[in-house]
């Protein structure tokens, strides 16, 4: 018998899609990688200088461009292709133009017998997770999109800083849309089992003002960045890794991903951002945080927010 391998397919060899395929290169995590975009030149370019890299990686990872008939014997789908944002856009503001390019990419994917788990990357993220599962016609645990899991991470990093104390020592959560509605959980954030409020006290003082900036700086962060340098990409290729390890590992590892909800939540029938637990099989089951009624009241306007956008495309 043929020894199983895992093989990553890459839709997009843009800045996402390029940070990606070198960070899980660096990671050692799979033992195929496929690029595949329009521009054929710069997947292979992409090949052929990650190919180059491998003297230095962890572990033999063989490396390729290809075509979409490559996704039939793919693990995992990660879709990193479309518009993104120009400086001033939100990420609501792509929805049109890249339901339109996914309904194409999902069918070449289909089209080759694909029976993995879809990742999705492209924004407006929730909108288009909800999309390949449309498209795909695949049950909803396996369609996962990277939903707030690079906020949660720039939540983590931000409190860490402040607090001076290791960002993975830091479990706090942001939910929500993936954009300018999503919130963070302060009721449920925590230092080593300590609440964010006792830390805040024993730091000269609680000043909530400092705590509500730093929040406003994660939910602004891509705005800043793309400000700055056309585009953001290294954060959330090394979410998108880690979801891939989460998921090839089998690991049940808690990630805030973008999820179908079901009645979780008391809302149904969206992909939205929420701790889940991922494994092999994909999103085994959504935690359900205990949300104070203000972060009820938040994360029930960040739905209708989603729902509203989401009419103009499926309506
Ligand atoms: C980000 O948050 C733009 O969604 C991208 O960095």
């Amino acid at each position: 018998m043929l020894n199983r391998v895992n093989r990553v397919v890459v839709i997009g060899a843009g800045f996402v899609g390029s940070s990606y395929a070198f960070a899980l290169l660096n990671q050692g995590i799979t033992e195929e990688l496929v690029l595949i975009d329009l521009n054929k030149e710069k997947a292979e370019g992409d090949a052929m200088d990650l190919n180059h890299g491998l003297p230095f990686a962890p572990s033999h990872t063989k490396i390729w461009y290809g075509d979409y008939s490559e996704c039939g014997e793919a693990d995992i789908v990660v879709i990193t292709a479309g518009a993104n944002q120009k400086p001033g856009e939100t990420r609501l503001d792509l929805v049109e133009k890249n339901t339109r390019i996914f309904k194409g990419i999902v069918e070449e994917i289909m089209a080759s017998g694909f029976n993995g788990i879809f990742l999705v990357a492209t924004n407006p993220v929730d909108i288009l997770t909800y999309a390949v599962w449309k498209f795909s016609g695949f049950p909803k645990e396996r369609v996962i999109g990277s939903g707030t899991i690079l906020d949660t991470a720039r939540f983590r990093f931000l409190l860490g800083d402040y607090f001076d104390i290791d960002t993975r020592n830091v479990h706090a959560y942001i939910i929500g849309e993936h954009g300018d509605t999503e919130l963070p959980v302060w009721s449920n954030a925590d230092i080593a089992g300590t609440a964010i409020s006792k830390w805040a006290e024993s730091k000269d003082g609680f000043r909530q003002e400092e705590l509500d900036q730093i929040f406003m700086n994660v939910r602004d962060a891509a705005y800043h960045i793309i400000e700055k340098k056309g585009a953001t990409y290294y954060g959330i290729a090394m979410g998108l890794v880690r979801l891939t390890k989460a998921i090839l590992q089998n690991e049940n590892s808690v990630l805030t991903v973008s999820a179908y909800l079901d009645g979780e939540y008391g809302q149904k029938d969206l992909y939205i951002g929420v701790p889940a637990v991922v494994n092999r099989d994909g999103v085994r089951d959504i935690v359900e945080l205990e949300l104070s009624e203000e972060e009820q009241q938040k994360f029930t306007h960040s739905v209708d927010v989603l729902k509203k956008t989401m009419n103009s495309v499926f309506p």
